[in-house]
């Protein structure tokens, strides 16, 4: 069961900004009709078959693939020995969202890098055809020593040369280790975090569409159709016009599609080699080798006076890579922006292990890094004997310390003060073990939760057309949180026209200009550039509307006019108007274009972060060791809910990844093999149904004008951020056990 605001559908009115609304695509995927990367289909379409390496380092000495060519139907199987040529320059394979390193190049040479690699491509007139003849291809490696354990490796681990965007630590403050020394409370724990993978209900797949030589459509499963264009484009040496991306619907995402993942290059590939029009898509099992959640392994060490306050925080993360790329998150920078402290110091380094690159996965760093940040809160409040909320208050910090800026705006007092209510936080004992029901124990535990308010720049072209209907188009992609309808939203409500006279048109790379759907900036980034091109279309209908033969509006200006119900309204008296398709009529303005290009503000003299306070509740069979999270409020702070309903459904679901991060999720790797063994959803576990019960989400109101004009700040990722602490934390609270690798499995809750 969940808790979310009903859902109205206002018949008259035109206000839609901050109403629920239904997705306006909600239709198409509930029946169906929505399609999806692999479901493109077109005259004589084939399809490839990925072959992976079955080593995790070493080299392909030959592969022989005469008896799966020898089978009927097989068109070819590409391989690093027959493939067409490709530049060798580095940057030719780079994309927007890489991290610093030599990009992996499919099927480029013999060299293998982890186990999983793709090493060959069967292609066949079906799919069971090329399924079947892969089976018969012989790859033989030379194979070297792997290192896939972080512990065997922890010693060589090192900061990384370059820094990936500006996420490396800040900068040391005061003398910690002095003020550690001196402190009256330590607290010293070290939290580890598995690999996770994403698990995108919808695989990874493309469908390339031969359209001669020159030119290439690609329908991709991406959460940017504009970075995988220009990367086949810098690939195979297409004019980046001539290659067209298309993504309408993502099921799913969580960060593994802000990168082309191998599957693009192989199917333009192989449409070139044939000249066909070509499908690959990956199975269920192969998503478990593109890539990953890092591992992390965290130090923490907290110092602090008798009352809680907090004299020094230590706070040193290794995390995980691969050989040839320094993939890096902000795992330990957060403690800087969300406790006062005097003196603290921050590591990150990096592990380099024979797996694929990590990748961004929802709340890449945060998620992470506040599990450890969070629990060690716990620990302290428990070690200094007072409440754990009121240990945030008292170390609560009004400005990010790492820049020394104020913030735009952070409601986290309010975002504590309405979760706690709401959960009933005071009725709380705060003894480990001294709450129960029947045979379970029962925890309270609390957390906070920071992301980056971040807005990117972005364009969105609007047209109005005589009979009403209003387009939007953008490249923006909708990985599923909403996107097409927030856009809808903000249009119609600018323009004061119903919200089912406007559609919007996403994730085309002929659209204008979009980056990745992804840190949570779409309806920042997006959103804004619609408002503008709809604020142009204003001022456009205002001049027709005053150059009308005694116009009603002469004497007004923008500001003195109200759009709604399809009129344009003289605010101080709203019998003067003008229908806005008179105004046109009147102008012969058959439809009005305008595009608009948002960019973030130049003032840098603020922090943009979005916060939150999260409460859980667990019961812990005491005999069985079974914990079932059994409540959950995450009061968020997030600037202006253009959609409460979407928002929310943002929230809610990243608690449920939350509470899969704290219970379910882990991938354990073979060390022997260097591969992922629980690579299916059998043993790789997510919360299913029975995993979820009340998941309440609150918005607390938090105006900001500083951010951007429409005063939002983004959902995608603050509902995760903070869940599996308080979800731990509540654990110990039940159980008196200190579980500090997640996930909390059984076996670590009996261990004695
Ligand atoms: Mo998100 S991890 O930026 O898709």
């Amino acid at each position: 069961m969940t808790n979310l605001p009903p859902t109205t559908t206002p018949a008259t009115s035109t206000r839609y900004i901050g109403v629920p609304t239904s997705r306006v695509d909600g239709r198409v995927k509930v029946t169906g009709t929505a399609k999806y990367a692999a479901e493109y289909n077109m005259p004589g379409l084939v399809h490839g078959f990925v072959i992976t390496s079955a080593i995790a380092r070493g080299r392909i000495r030959r592969i022989d693939a005469r008896d799966a060519l020898a089978v009927e139907g097989v068109l070819d199987v590409i391989t690093h020995e027959n493939r067409p040529r490709l530049p060798r320059a580095n940057d030719k394979y780079s994309d927007d969202v890489a991290p610093p390193g030599v990009p992996y190049r499919p099927l480029y040479d013999d060299k293998v890098r982890w186990s999983g690699q793709p090493v060959a491509l069967v292609v066949a007139e079906d799919l069971e055809t090329a399924r079947y003849a892969a089976s018969f291809v012989q790859v033989e490696y030379e194979r070297e020593e792997h290192v896939t354990d972080v512990e065997a490796e922890r010693a060589n681990a090192y900061v990384p040369p370059e820094e990936r965007g500006d996420m490396g630590p800040a900068e040391d403050a005061g003398d910690a280790a002095a003020a550690f020394a001196e402190a009256e409370i330590k607290v010293e724990a070290e939290y580890r975090t598995p690999i996770e993978h994403h698990n995108p209900m919808e695989t990874f797949a493309t469908t390339a569409v031969w359209e001669g030589d020159g030119q290439i459509t690609v329908f991709d499963k991406t959460q940017g159709v504009q970075n995988s264009q220009q990367y086949v484009a810098n690939i195979f040496g297409y004019a980046s016009d001539r290659v067209h991306v298309m993504a309408p619907y993502v099921g799913g995402a969580f960060g593994l599609g802000l990168r082309p993942q191998y599957q693009l290059v192989l199917a333009v590939m192989a449409a070139r080699m044939l000249k066909r029009s070509v499908r690959v898509a990956l199975t269920r099992q192969q998503m478990f080798t593109l890539s990953y959640r890092p591992a992390t392994i965290q130090r923490l060490a907290l110092g602090a006076r008798q009352d809680g306050t907090l004299t020094s925080w230590r706070h040193d993360t290794v995390a995980i890579t691969s050989r040839y790329e320094d993939y890096q998150d902000n795992v330990v920078n957060w403690s800087r922006q969300l406790y006062a402290c005097p003196a603290s110091a921050l590591d990150y380094r990096l592990v380099k292990l024979d797996l694929a690159t990590p990748c961004d996965m929802r709340a890449p760093g945060g998620a992470t890094g506040l599990y450890a940040i969070e629990c060690a809160m716990d620990e302290l409040a428990y070690a200094a004997g007072i409440d754990p909320l009121e240990l945030r208050l008292k170390n609560y910090s009004d400005k990010d310390q790492s820049e020394d800026k104020p913030y735009t705006s952070k409601e986290l007092r309010a975002c504590y003060r309405q979760g706690a209510e709401k959960f009933g936080w005071s009725r709380r004992s705060r003894a480990p073990r001294s709450m129960r029901e029947g045979h379970e124990l029962v925890g309270w535990g609390m957390a906070t939760g920071i992301w980056e308010a971040l807005q990117m720049k972005a364009g969105a072209k609007v047209a109005l057309g005589l009979n009403g209907d209003l387009e939007i188009a953008s490249a923006f992609a909708d990985i599923g949180p909403g996107t097409y309808t927030m856009a809808t939203q903000i249009a119609a409500e600018i323009l004061g026209i119903p919200i089912y006279n406007v559609t919007t048109r996403l994730s085309d790379s002929t659209f204008p200009q979009a980056p990745v759907e992804g840190g949570s900036w779409t309806t920042a980034s997006l959103g804004s550039a619609v408002q503008q091109a709809c604020e142009g279309i204003r001022r456009e209908l205002l001049r027709l509307a005053q150059v009308m033969d005694r116009s009603p509006l002469a004497d007004c200006g923008l500001d003195d006019v109200a759009f709604a119900d399809g009129h344009i309204r003289a605010k101080d008296d709203p019998s003067r108007a003008v229908a806005i398709a008179d105004a046109m009529r009147a102008g012969s303005a058959e439809r009005i274009t305008q595009e608009a290009t948002a960019e973030p503000s130049e003032d840098e003299s603020h922090a943009k972060f979005t916060h939150s306070a999260i409460f859980a509740e667990v019961r812990v069979d005491e005999e069985l060791g079974a914990i079932r999270v059994t409540r959950v409020v995450n009061a968020v702070a997030a600037g202006r809910i253009i959609n409460p309903k979407t928002a929310g459904s943002q929230i809610m679901g990243a608690v449920v990844g939350g509470i899969g991060m704290a219970l379910h999720e882990e991938t354990l790797v073979d060390h022997a093999l260097g591969r992922p063994m629980n690579h299916n959803f059998a043993e790789y576990h997510v919360p299913v149904n029975a995993d979820v019960h009340v998941i309440d989400v609150i918005f607390v109101a938090e105006k900001d004008d500083l951010i951007n004009p429409l005063g939002v700040k983004g959902v995608g990722e603050i509902g995760i951020v903070g869940t599996a602490a308080a979800i731990a934390n509540a654990v110990f609270h039940a159980t008196g056990k200190r579980v500090r690798d997640l996930p909390i499995t059984i076996d670590k809750v009996m261990a004695a």
